[in-house]
This record gives structure tokens, C-alpha cells and sequence, in this order.
């Protein structure tokens, strides 16, 4: 029974380190709205698609100013890992969430919601791999 468990467990965690290491960071996002890929891991997107860039800075002060926790507008609290970075795709893609369409994310200029969206998408659920050298920086 007891060498029974141990072999499930192995399996177990065999299973999540094959499944961490199919889901590196992604390096490009292709933008359905421009229809354009985006490298994410080159040059300026690289910079502005991480948390000092401008998407994670974006995300902070405009997002997070209603989505922090406990906060009084009624929005659930979000954070780059709430999503995955398929459904951060569809939610940018759509713009169907209340926000989208009341205008709340208005104040941001399309570049900047592209940079918000390569943010989400690059640090979205699942995608923090220990093994990547994109995750040692
Ligand atoms: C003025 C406040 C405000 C701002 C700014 C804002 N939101 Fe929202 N958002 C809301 C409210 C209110 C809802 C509806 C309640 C809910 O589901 O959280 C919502 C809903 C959402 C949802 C759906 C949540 C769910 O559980 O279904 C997502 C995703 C979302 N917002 C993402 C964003 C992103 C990304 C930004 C920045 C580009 C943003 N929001 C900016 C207020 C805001």
C-alpha cells in the first residue's frame, strides 16, 4: 500500500514538471486585432511587455486601480496569474468584460492596451518556468 502511494505521487509530480516544461513563456503573441505577431522576448517589447515595463506599469496604474483587493468598485480581484495567456488574448481580443465597454479602459491608447495585453500574456498563468532562462531574466 504504502510503496502504492509513493509510485501515484511520482507520477503525480512527474506529470506537472512534463507539464511545467510544455508551457515556457511564451515569446511572441499574435495580436488578432492588428493581425500581427509581437516578439515579446526582442528589443523594446521585451522591456515594456515585463512588470517595469510599459504593460506592467499600464496594467498597475489603470487595471489594478479597481481590481486590487478589497476594493469598492465592485471588481473582482485580478492579477497577471488569474488568466492564462490564451484567455488574456480573448479578453483584449473581445473587449466584452464591463470595463471594456463602459470606457474604463478608454484612458489607455491602443498602444498601450497592446502592451498591457503582451504583459498578461507573457506572465499569465502557467507560464513561469524555473528551467527558462526568459524566466532568470
Ligand atoms: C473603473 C474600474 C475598472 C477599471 C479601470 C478596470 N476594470 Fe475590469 N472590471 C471592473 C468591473 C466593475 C467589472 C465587473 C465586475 C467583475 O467581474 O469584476 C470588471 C470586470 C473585468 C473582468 C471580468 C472579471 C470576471 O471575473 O469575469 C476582467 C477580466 C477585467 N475586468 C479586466 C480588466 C483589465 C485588463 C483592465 C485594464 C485594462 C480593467 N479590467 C480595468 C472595473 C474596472
Amino acid at each position: 500500500m504504502r510503496s502504492l502511494i509513493i509510485t501515484c505521487m511520482c507520477a503525480v509530480y512527474t506529470f506537472f514538471y512534463l507539464v511545467q516544461i510544455g508551457q515556457a513563456r511564451p515569446v511572441k503573441r499574435y495580436d488578432e486585432r492588428t493581425r500581427m505577431c509581437r516578439f515579446l522576448a526582442d528589443g523594446r517589447l521585451d522591456w515594456e511587455s515585463e512588470p517595469w515595463g510599459t504593460g506592467g506599469i499600464k496594467f498597475r496604474e489603470v487595471c489594478k486601480s479597481c481590481h486590487h483587493r478589497n476594493n469598492n468598485k465592485g471588481a473582482t480581484f485580478i492579477h497577471a496569474e488569474s488568466y492564462t495567456s490564451k484567455a488574456w488574448n480573448s479578453i483584449f481580443t473581445k473587449r466584452r468584460k464591463k470595463c471594456a465597454r463602459d470606457g474604463s479602459w478608454n484612458v489607455l491608447s491602443e498602444d498601450e492596451l497592446q502592451m498591457v495585453n503582451d504583459y498578461l500574456y507573457r506572465n499569465g498563468d502557467w507560464t513561469y518556468d524555473p528551467n527558462s532562462a526568459d524566466s532568470c531574466g
